[in-house]
């Protein structure tokens, strides 16, 4: 009775987790498809704590007040902005917990003679190795993304002689605890070689790929639980790990698609190194046309067609609402606003259109690179708002550029452009933008929400 209470709850959650899922792919039930995956949590969680197996309730009451008091100001207060570093510290958390059930799993069957079979034994060293490596590949993911170490790529001769020691290393311990799951040198070695291959794998990797460097350590992360499923027989491990290590994967692929890089760029090229050549080119002899808050209100409250740029400066800035305020004056004006929102514009898929809709701006005012690109030369003036690499038109024309061939938001196409930034900093790719000197652009400087304000004022004097 208890047994088919919990599978039918799992099977209850896993169909709330995919529900959940789906949802997200769209922005205006991605709040729902949250509360659907909490509640499948939920659901699951209650499911297990019925479980026979556990004597005592005391840790696992312990663990739950532990994971409250950590958990909420992490999801409460920290801001959307360092939301990858975040992700990176959780997922180095679930991985540490996915290893510590696998060698505690491993210890108990070793050590109490319950027997372990080779097929445990696989799915274990699975887990441990995944997980490993996770923990310290998100922790170093961590570590760069908070810039507490730095965000370059560390490289050293001879790097991938040892990568590949330490895949050979890897292959040969796993080889010997198939071939003898007692082998209790092989399961720790496993470990503590995983670990090192993690902080291997990511320190060769620049700052700005991080995020999918992330969603990759995510998806090892889910299959770590997955094979968690599978050594203890636990079928909610089992779905939640293939799906998270499912969606993990095909979320990095769509970010790397976005910006242009293939999967062994990231982890074998060095972007986001930092400044290039081409931020050394600097200013030259090139001038750049300031623009006073007073004539970029006459310019918005006359135009006919505004199309607004987001990016990651809106977010420092938590612009949002203010963006919203400027483009009802726009329209009461008998103007048109739109808003063009690039794939990896701010620092993690969505975080444009989710900081839009949290200022109620309609999601069919929202149009994607490929349904707007067309649309820019008959834009009188398009405002870019603290976003830089997603419009910076050396992905298109240089070749020698690390963003070359990302596909760029045609904004320099416009009547004209007006940039909203507080200098003349690069952005995460750390290089010069030409459309900041393009004739038609003008900038705007200061920062995006006491601009906004700014310009709402005299717009609403006018
Ligand atoms: P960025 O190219 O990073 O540029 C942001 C600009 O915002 C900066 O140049 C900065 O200039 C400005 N800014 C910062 N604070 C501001 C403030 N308070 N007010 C006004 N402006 C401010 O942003 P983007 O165009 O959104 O591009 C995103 C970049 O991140 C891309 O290179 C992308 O590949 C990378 N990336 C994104 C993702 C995802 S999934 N979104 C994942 C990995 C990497 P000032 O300092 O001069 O103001």
């Amino acid at each position: 009775m208890n047994e088919t209470f919990i599978q039918l709850a799992y099977i209850a959650s896993s169909v709330l987790f995919i529900l959940g899922l789906r949802s997200l792919t769209r922005p205006d039930q991605a709040r729902r498809g949250m509360r659907l995956a909490a509640l499948g949590m939920l659901v699951a969680i209650v499911a297990t704590l019925a479980h026979q197996q556990i004597v005592d309730y005391r840790w696992i009451a312990g663990g739950l007040v532990v994971g409250v008091i950590a958990g909420y100001p992490l999801g409460m207060w920290v801001p959307m902005t360092a939301m990858p570093q975040r992700i990176a510290m959780a997922l180095s958390l679930g991985a540490l917990a996915a290893t510590l059930v696998g060698v505690a799993e491993y210890y108990t069957r070793i050590h109490e003679a319950t027997g372990l079979g080779r097929g445990t034994a696989i799915a274990l060293g699975f887990e441990v190795m995944l997980g490993a490596l996770t923990v310290t590949g998100a922790s170093v993911a961590f570590l760069k993304l908070q810039e507490l170490i730095t965000g370059r790529p560390v490289t050293y001769r001879g790097q991938n002689v040892v990568t590949g020691i330490l895949v050979v290393v890897l292959l040969s311990l796993f080889g010997m605890l198939i071939a003898r799951p007692d082998n209790t040198f092989a399961f720790y070695g496993l470990i503590a070689v995983a670990a090192i291959f993690g902080v291997q794998l990511v320190m060769p990797i620049g700052g700005a790929d991080m995020p999918v460097v992330v969603a990759l350590l995510n998806s090892y992360a889910g299959l770590a639980a997955a094979a968690t499923g599978f050594a203890l027989n636990n079928n909610i491990l089992i779905i939640c790990g293939a799906l998270d290590g499912a969606s993990g994967f095909i979320l990095s692929l769509l970010m790397s698609k976005a910006m242009n890089r293939s999967f062994r760029n990231i982890i074998f090229g060095a972007f986001g190194s930092g400044p290039t050549a081409l931020a050394v080119d600097a200013t030259g002899d090139r001038t750049v046309r300031s623009l006073s808050v007073e004539d970029a209100a006459i310019q918005l409250a006359y135009a006919q067609l505004v199309v607004v740029v987001p990016g990651y400066g809106m977010a420092v800035a938590q612009a949002q609402h203010q963006v919203r305020e400027l483009a009802e004056l726009i329209e009461r004006n008998g103007g048109e606003v739109k808003y063009a929102v690039h794939p990896v514009a701010g620092r993690m898929p969505g975080h444009m259109n989710v900081l839009l809709a949290e200022a109620n701006i309609a999601y069919d005012r929202m149009y994607d690179m490929e349904e707007i690109n067309a649309d820019f030369e008959r834009v009188d003036v398009v405002l870019v708002i603290g976003a830089n690499d997603v419009v910076n038109p050396a992905a298109r024309s240089d070749p020698s550029s690390p963003i070359f061939g990302m596909p760029i938001l045609d904004a320099d196409k416009a009547k004209s452009v007006i940039v909203m930034k507080r200098g003349m900093a690069a952005g995460f790719a750390g290089i010069e933008n030409a459309l900041f000197y393009a004739p038609r652009t003008s900038m705007l400087f200061g920062d995006a929400k006491a601009t906004l304000t700014k310009l709402i004022g005299e717009i609403k004097a006018m």
